[in-house]
């Protein structure tokens, strides 16, 4: 199975970064071809991506709770899906903590995100801290009428852009307790992964990869030597 590699480069980046990144992906042949690779830089530097789009993948860093209609400020899944996208980052800490965002409506934009075939990629801050919030968004995905992924990412807030990421033992723990969560429901051809943020960089992603369905990297991808290196075989 894949893994996926999840990319977010939060309020960061600028054009010669994305040409920068392009070039690489594009020439390099040394990219490890077992790694679903999802970009997320800010949506307004989508179209730098457009058409040259070959082994990678673009997401979003949030999206509304409503399709369309009066919400001044906010992007629309379906803009989102229409302009390239295919997964969102969702209810992410910081979107938590400034802007407030709370589980239900996090939630609502999951269910909005699928309608709109986008993969939700939803962060979680533990088992248990959100123990029954990881139950509702397992419920609402799998009674969710559309089919589609989910990705969960388990990130503790102690370690994003901390420099300190879980121990591999916390993380494997975390990971087997969300994962137990589902484990003997119908998902009905629905898939679930299970993926780790917090502090992840080219020299501890491939051990912690070896005990989740992926990683969430923040400040290691706008480090382009990081980043190249997290890519490869
Ligand atoms: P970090 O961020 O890699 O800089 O810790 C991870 C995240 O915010 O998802």
């Amino acid at each position: 199975m894949k893994k996926f590699l999840i990319f977010n480069w939060k309020m960061n980046g600028d054009d010669n970064y994305c040409r920068q990144i392009i070039d690489y992906m594009n020439s390099n042949q040394n990219i490890n071809d077992n790694f679903e690779i999802i970009l997320c830089p800010p949506i307004v530097f989508f179209n730098n991506f457009q058409d040259k789009k070959t082994n990678f993948h673009l997401g979003a860093q949030n999206s509304a709770f409503e399709i369309s209609g009066s919400y001044t400020g906010e992007i629309s899944p379906e803009m989102i899906k229409k302009i390239g996208g295919e997964y969102v980052i969702l209810g992410h800490s910081e979107r938590r903590k400034y802007f407030f965002e709370n589980e239900s409506m996090i939630l609502k934009k999951m269910e909005k995100a699928i309608e709109c075939k986008l993969t939700p990629i939803v962060c979680v801050h533990g088992f248990s801290e959100d123990r029954s919030y990881i139950a509702d968004i397992i419920n609402d995905f799998i009674n969710h009428k559309s089919s589609s992924d989910l990705i969960i990412a388990y990130e503790p807030e102690f370690s994003i852009g901390s420099g300190i990421s879980d121990t591999i033992d916390s993380i494997e723990k975390n990971i087997n307790n969300i994962k137990n969560v589902y484990k003997n429901r119908q998902l009905n051809g629905k898939n679930i992964y299970v993926a780790y943020g917090g502090s992840v960089n080219e020299k501890n992603s491939r051990d912690i990869l070896s005990v989740c369905d992926g990683v969430l990297i923040g400040k290691a991808s706008m480090n382009f030597e990081s980043f190249c290196k997290i890519l490869e075989k």
